[in-house]
């Protein structure tokens, strides 16, 4: 038996697949006579994060539903190859995307354990993947998750996510309303999770951004207004103030 030189997480892409995990192309959504996402096109890379950023009401919480078919869509939405635009979401999120959505959606009546058995009675807070990257809801299983702080219900929302087999996550504003301390906590283990899974990740926290980020796609008005590197986008005051505007500029941690 010939013996693997490195361990590698099932889930990471494997050498041979170079291209784009997830593929958006001209994407629209109208909701009634509001045309919210109008042809908008870009690429997930396999490994790492992809910064999805824009002003507020530009459509970026709209582009994560339309992939996860939550929205009325027409266009192409390619996951590893195939064409997933005509799947309902049941099947879109068996085909391996994750999705967490902004309002982290915890059943605060249940215990951090049960929450995470609604994905498979099986898996619990007991699941390796908790222990290696959620040491604190271990400690917490019996804790009911109403109880939880904003960034613990935000783990607890990731965690149940990442119990299941996924290809590509898709996380919402996931450090919205938290304290800093929290911010960075949650920025560690997403920059913990994306070593294994690529993340499409909507975040106003810039500094934030610059640290777990690898490329950026910026939406203006419904449309794709820049592609590039997070470092060089974050490092343009000028290119940050034109496309995202002062109010992304605010003080974050990460
Ligand atoms: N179900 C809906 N029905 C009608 N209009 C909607 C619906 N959902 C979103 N919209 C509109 O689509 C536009 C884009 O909304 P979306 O939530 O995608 O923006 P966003 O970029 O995520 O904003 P934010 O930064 O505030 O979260 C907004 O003008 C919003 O009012
Ligand atoms: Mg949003």
């Amino acid at each position: 038996m010939t013996e693997q030189p490195t361990a590698r997480d099932p889930r990471s892409p494997s050498p041979s697949e170079v291209g784009p995990v997830l593929t958006v192309a001209d994407l629209h959504v109208r909701y009634g006579g509001s045309h919210v996402l109008q042809g908008v096109s870009f690429d997930v890379p396999a490994t790492g994060v992809t910064a999805l950023l824009g002003r507020n009401g530009v459509g970026k919480t709209t582009t994560l539903k339309a992939i996860i078919g939550l929205a009325p869509r027409s266009g192409r939405i390619v996951l590893r190859g195939k064409e997933i635009q005509d799947e309902p979401t049941p099947r879109i999120i068996r085909a391996g995307i994750g999705y967490v959505p902004e309002d982290r959606e915890v059943f605060g009546g249940l215990t951090v354990d049960e929450n995470l058995r609604l994905v498979d009675p099986d898996l619990g807070v007991d699941a390796p993947i908790v222990g290696r990257l959620f040491p604190d809801l271990v400690a917490r299983g019996k804790q009911r998750a109403g109880t939880l702080s904003g960034g613990q219900q935000q783990m607890v929302s990731l965690a149940r996510v990442l119990l299941r087999t996924t290809s590509v996550l898709l996380v919402d504003e996931p450090t919205k309303g938290l304290a800093p301390k929290l911010v960075t906590e949650v920025a560690d283990v997403l920059a913990e999770v994306a070593r294994t899974t690529p993340i499409l990740l909507v975040e106003q926290n810039l500094p934030l951004v610059r640290r777990i980020a690898d490329t950026v796609v910026v939406l203006d008005a419904g449309q794709v207004v820049h592609r590039g590197g997070a470092a060089e986008l974050v490092a343009d005051a000028d290119l940050t103030r034109e496309l995202l505007g002062v109010s992304m500029r605010r003080e974050g941690v990460a």
